[in-house]
């Protein structure tokens, strides 16, 4: 197997000090998915931004196949609350491939409208980006994300806000772009939505597990990773995952 994401001995540091994420080792072939779980400040996003190679690791290696991968950034909704519509935002992931300074083709256009169809928000394409709510500005920077054609995607939390209907069609989004042949990385506070994944990663500082969800999942290794932040509802199922949710944590847009 070539690995379309990997990681192996890695630790990222914000300037001098102690690490933020360490003893970091996995790998994720095309085609595939990964939920990464961790408490508020577990290191989820320093993982993201270590792929995207905006932090460079302190040790150790990481590497992301096909070139730039797509990034939803956690924090983004807010920042891009300037006068562009829906489609605007999703024709961005065009300008990754290159044209920015050329108007958007056609056929960009069209697949930016395709992307936000994806999403659920065809009817909201000219809507004022600014104007949307927080879920559906999540929504539309799903769908840029989309539109850069990337073999990996890094989506930070793209469930957050998102109202539930919404986030059952964005969950079987990502079933069709990993049968589409790309690798897709998801951050969630939702542990009960990890196990459709075909990997989990559990972060708190160090990793605490990496594997497939009905060997990830179990009580021992979420109490490590969440502390007194997680409620485990009930005892192991028939495939050795329990549920659970997390409480105390909170968005930082809300
Ligand atoms: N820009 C920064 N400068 C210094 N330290 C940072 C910076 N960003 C994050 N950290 C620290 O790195 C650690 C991991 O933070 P990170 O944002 O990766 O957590 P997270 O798992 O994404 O949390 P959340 O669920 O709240 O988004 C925290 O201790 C945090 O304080
Ligand atoms: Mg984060």
């Amino acid at each position: 197997m070539t690995a379309a994401v990997a990681a192996s001995g890695l630790a990222v540091a914000y300037g001098g000090g102690r690490p933020a994420l360490e003893r970091v080792e996995f790998e994720l072939a095309a085609g595939s998915s990964l939920c990464v779980l961790g408490p508020n400040g577990g290191g989820k996003t320093t993982l993201f931004r270590a792929l995207t190679g905006e932090l460079a690791p302190l040790r150790g290696t990481v590497s992301v196949a096909g070139g730039r991968p797509a990034y939803l950034a956690q924090t983004e909704r807010t920042r891009l609350d300037f006068p562009v519509s829906a489609l605007d935002v999703a024709l961005m992931g065009s300008l990754a491939n290159g044209r920015w300074w050329l108007p958007a083709r056609r056929s960009d256009r069209a697949t930016a409208r395709a992307a936000l169809d994806r999403v659920g928000l065809a009817d909201r394409a000219g809507d004022r980006f600014g104007e949307l709510s927080g879920g559906q500005r999540q929504r539309v920077l799903l769908a840029r994300a989309i539109v850069q054609d990337a073999r990996v995607l890094l989506l930070d939390e793209p469930l957050a806000g998102v109202d539930p209907a919404s986030a059952e069609r964005i969950e079987r989004l990502f079933g069709e772009l990993r049968d589409e042949g790309r690798a897709l990385l998801v951050s969630t506070h939702d542990v009960d939505s990890a196990r459709a994944f075909d990997r989990v990663l559990c972060v708190n500082h160090d990793q605490i597990a990496f594997g497939a969800p009905a060997d990830v999942l179990s009580r021992e290794v979420l109490e490590r990773t969440y502390g007194a932040e997680i409620v485990v509802l009930d005892e192991p199922g028939p495939d050795g995952t329990v549920r659970a949710v997390t409480v105390q944590h909170h968005h930082h847009d809300h």
